[in-house]
């Protein structure tokens, strides 16, 4: 494994939710896990990431107080009440299908996702399968090993590059049962796929699970890549930084016709949320102070 190949995105996810529940003042997530999990010389990296771009007299305040200058960099990006708030979401939606029947939990693009560490008592029966690109999975199973944490009978790791193999067959690599009732995470992801990988990608969800399964994705609004969008200065600063470290936004899928498509690939839309209606719904007094993001939007949908 090559570290230089570890999502940057993954790594900087995490410690967002782990920032939200330490530092925030309502946190309404309570995962820790990335301040365990991401290792001091990734910290030390994105530290110096922000550093780079301080005016000299800026910069010698900020090296006075290191940590608390990481916490407010991550608290700045444009897609921290995103990150936040779909982790909430998607767990929320979660435990309601299991109340219903679903056994068996896919994450698509895990990366340091840490639900199967906390193990919520709801969970308890549930099968997890992480699905991610293979440097990202083997950085994160070493850290797991490395912070003393057993690896649970109920979860398998399946590493795939979905660029170039399909999530069934990826799938069929572990003990994942076609038969079984699945909910199916995808965060974070959509946008740095093409939308040729996205469409591939819903198709075999479709196709892999049965009726009545379902599936929490985010992705973000395509009028982003038209010449017309009026991003703000947040909005440029995440494009720029992800372009940076070679995860490019790629493509997003249109919120006026996403049901109407979904239903042509065997998806039903139960509901789409856009950054405001996300942040509404999580921080409605405002009491974390999060800032949507223009573009973002999560969506929950059936296989029918
Ligand atoms: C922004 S991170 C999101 C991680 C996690 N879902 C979260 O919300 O914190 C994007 C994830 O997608 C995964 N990913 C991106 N392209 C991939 C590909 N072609 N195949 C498999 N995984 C991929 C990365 O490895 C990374 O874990």
């Amino acid at each position: 494994m090559n570290p230089s190949e570890v999502s940057r995105t993954a790594l900087a996810t995490a410690l967002m939710r782990a920032v939200h529940s330490r530092a925030d003042p309502a946190p309404f997530l309570d995962d820790h896990w990335g301040d365990r999990l991401i290792p001091d010389f990734v910290r030390a990296g994105f530290r110096q990431g922000a550093l780079d771009q301080m005016a000299p007299d800026l910069r010698a305040r900020a090296m006075a107080a290191p940590e608390a200058l990481l916490d407010r960099v991550l608290r700045a990006n444009a897609a921290y009440a995103d990150v936040i708030v779909r982790a909430r979401y998607t767990e929320d939606a979660l435990r309601a299908a299991v109340e219903q029947g679903a056994s068996q939990y896919v994450i698509v693009g895990a990366g340091f996702d840490s639900f199967a560490c906390r193990g919520p008592e709801f969970a308890s029966q549930l099968n997890i399968y992480e699905v991610d690109h293979p440097a990202t999975q083997a950085f994160k199973r070493k850290r797991l090993s490395e912070c003393g944490v057993a690896e649970s009978g109920l979860l398998s790791f399946i590493a795939a590059d979905l660029a170039t193999e399909d999530l069934p067959t990826a799938l069929a690599r572990s003990s994942f049962d076609k038969a079984r009732r699945t909910f199916f995470s995808w965060l974070g992801v959509t946008v740095y796929l093409t939308r040729e990988a996205n469409w591939a990608t819903l198709r075999a969800i479709a196709s892999c699970a049965p009726s009545g399964s379902e599936l929490v994705f985010t992705y973000v609004d395509d009028a982003v890549f038209g010449a017309d969008f009026a991003a703000t200065a947040s909005f440029r600063e995440l494009r720029r930084s992800v372009a940076s470290v070679k995860e490019s936004f790629l493509s997003g899928f249109n919120p006026k016709t996403l049901a109407a498509e979904l239903s042509d690939v065997g998806l039903q839309l139960l509901e789409d949320l856009d950054g405001n209606q996300m942040v509404a719904r999580y921080d409605r007094a405002g009491a974390n102070g999060l800032q949507s993001n223009e573009a973002a939007h999560i969506a929950h949908a059936r296989i029918l």
